[in-house]
């Protein structure tokens, strides 16, 4: 067994069965192949690396073929490789990546110029309609160039997918690998949220008491990452407005605003027009009592401290009045499991909630759980696993409840 296959799904199996066609040209960012063919293959994706004979003097292809299980295709044979992964054939692969690509090679491509094996199967692949994705990396004034630029526009125009360079210090950096790992999940996923704007409201609130002291809650903020992550890879627009938590927001999810408190959220609200949101998930560990606010800091010599707290503003109420037609999902958190079906449930009616997820406090900040999906048409249905496959199940309840209307 080839040591790459120690790592293959260890991540997840969301590419599993998935065979990548890596193109690997002559940028400096070639070294990063190594830990993107890897980070593919833990998600249980095939990688096959090409590369140009540019790219073989900046990494040598043992370092490809340790990072991968396959010899690197550098020249073609009588094999005729290109048509066997790219060719009119019964199981072609699912994908050719060219990453990092160079200005020569885009630029080269444009003009159906194949003179590598990378763009000769460039050339193959466009012909058999296998989506081809570029990711460009090169100096800034490289990018900069007009032909490069025309060449960039006329690939767009000719529907190619392009996974964005970042532009920093005067170059034009390769996209993070996670960028691009979550982008290419996207593309070879299942697309059932396809044009969908989804909101997602998560993490947790923090309510001051004081100048400087405030009550907030132990809830990590996963659930909402998980969500957001598998509605992206399901092809949605995400929106994620996002409370306090300890966890970094990915990368690829762009449309992110943040909130402290749950007077934020009903501002953030009022300011929103929600006709344009498909889908609204609120998951986010919300205050249900606010404390009376000093405007000073409470002394600490105090012998005891009393702070009075008052209801908070609904924000599933606040949503349903703002938007009645929306579907709309609620998550239920209760200690006990025996009156947790029955609290949800009332949730569920009193706002026409399209979906209550209910939970237990057991299930705060671990990685795998188990919850109960409730749904308009009295559906329950009890899942377990990870916070991955808990969103996942959550937005095909959602997907089938939604389109079955
Ligand atoms: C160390 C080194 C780094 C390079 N980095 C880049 C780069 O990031 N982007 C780019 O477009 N060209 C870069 N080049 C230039 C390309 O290697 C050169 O244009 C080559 O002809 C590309 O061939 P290929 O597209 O077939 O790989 C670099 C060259 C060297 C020697």
């Amino acid at each position: 067994m080839h040591p790459s296959e120690e790592i293959r799904g260890t991540k997840t199996k969301l590419l599993a069965g998935k065979q990548i066609i890596l193109g690997v040209t002559g940028s400096i960012a070639a070294v990063q192949t190594i830990q993107l063919s890897r980070e593919f293959i833990r998600h249980g994706a095939d990688v096959i690396p090409v590369m140009s004979p540019a790219a073989t003097r900046i990494i040598h292809p043992d370092a490809l073929y340790f990072a991968t299980g396959h010899q690197p295709i550098c020249e073609l044979s009588g094999d005729t490789e290109h048509v066997r992964y790219c060719g009119k054939t019964k199981s072609p692969a699912d994908l050719y990546l060219l990453c990092p690509c160079t200005a020569n090679t885009l630029s080269k491509i444009a003009y159906g110029i194949d003179d590598t094996a990378v763009t000769t199967f460039a050339t193959t692949a466009l012909g058999s309609n296998i989506p081809l994705v570029l990711v460009p990396a090169m100096h800034q004034s490289m990018y900069d160039h007009v032909i490069v630029k025309q060449n960039i526009d006329l690939l767009r125009k000719k529907g190619l997918l392009f996974i964005d360079p970042n532009l920093e210090s005067n170059k034009a950096k390769l996209a993070s690998i996670e960028m691009i790992t979550h982008e290419t999940i996207r593309l070879l996923g299942n697309h059932i949220y396809d044009g969908t704007h989804v909101l997602i409201i998560g993490g947790s609130s923090c309510e001051p008491i004081d100048t400087v002291r405030c009550i907030c809650n132990t809830s990590s903020g996963k659930t909402a990452l998980a969500l957001a992550t598998t509605a992206y890879h399901q092809g949605a627009e995400v929106e994620l407005w996002y409370g306090s938590s300890q966890q970094q927001v990915p990368t690829f999810i762009k449309d992110v605003k943040r909130f402290s408190s749950v007077k934020d959220v009903e501002e953030m609200i009022q300011d929103r027009d929600l006709s344009t949101v498909d889908l609204i998930i609120v998951c986010a560990a919300l205050s249900d009592y606010l404390p009376e606010k000093t405007n000073e800091k409470i002394p600490s010599e105090k012998k005891e401290l009393n702070i009075i707290c008052h209801p908070a503003p609904n924000i599933l109420s606040l949503i349903r009045k703002k938007a009645p037609q929306v579907p709309l999902v609620g998550f239920k958190l209760e200690s006990n499991e025996k009156t947790l079906i029955k609290k949800a449930e009332d949730l569920r009616a009193r706002h026409h909630l399209t979906l209550v997820v209910a939970n237990t406090t057991s299930n705060l900040s671990t990685e795998d759980g188990s919850v109960h999906l409730i749904g308009e048409k009295g559906q329950i249905k009890k899942i377990n696993g990870t916070k991955n496959d808990i969103a996942m199940e959550i937005l095909c309840f959602l997907h089938e409840t939604i389109h079955h209307d």
